[in-house]
């Protein structure tokens, strides 16, 4: 795996275990601008006709200029060309500007997985001056 798709996996999800786990058996799109890759996003199937963005991230200095959205928008676009019918999402309680931002997209929240990132995660984590426990789990039917 390139180091730079690894430092952007690892700047939306710090557990090096859970990336190797869903790398594997994922895959891994990127985008690219004059040649450097500035972000990337994981799909897996998850069930029938289900598919998951499971990781998505923009390096740093070219955030909040719509790539994110684009991401989004091409993930969108690749789960119906793999004959998905629900294209899901998730994202921590704390993680406000991705919440806002995938519901302009269209997901709804369907769920949450109450104490996932304390389960899951050896270091708290904080964002937003928030703690990072459940993980809101959001879905878009394609
Ligand atoms: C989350 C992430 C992928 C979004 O990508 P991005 O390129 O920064 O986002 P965009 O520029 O496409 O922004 C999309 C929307 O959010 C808004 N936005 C952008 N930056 C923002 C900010 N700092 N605060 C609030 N809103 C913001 C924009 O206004 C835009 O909405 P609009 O088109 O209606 O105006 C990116 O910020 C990132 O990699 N973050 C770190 C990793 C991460 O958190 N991954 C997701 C884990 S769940």
């Amino acid at each position: 795996m390139n180091d730079l798709i690894y430092e952007l996996l690892l700047l939306a999800d710090p557990s090096e275990k859970l990336v190797n786990d869903y790398v594997s058996r994922g895959r891994v799109f990127t985008a690219s601008y004059c040649d450097v890759i500035v972000g990337e996003y994981v799909l897996i199937h998850t069930r029938p006709e289900t598919i998951e963005i499971v990781n998505i991230a923009i390096k740093e200095d070219y955030q909040s200029k719509g790539l994110g959205k684009l991401l989004l928008k091409d993930a969108i676009k690749k789960a119906l060309a793999y004959g998905a019918k629900i294209l899901e999402i998730g994202t921590a309680n704390s993680s406000i500007f991705q919440l806002a931002l995938y519901q302009k997209l269209g997901f709804r929240i369907t769920g949450i997985d109450k104490d996932f990132f304390l389960k899951h995660y050896d270091e708290p984590i904080y964002e937003n001056g928030i703690q990072c426990l459940d993980m809101i789990r959001l879905q878009i039917e394609l």
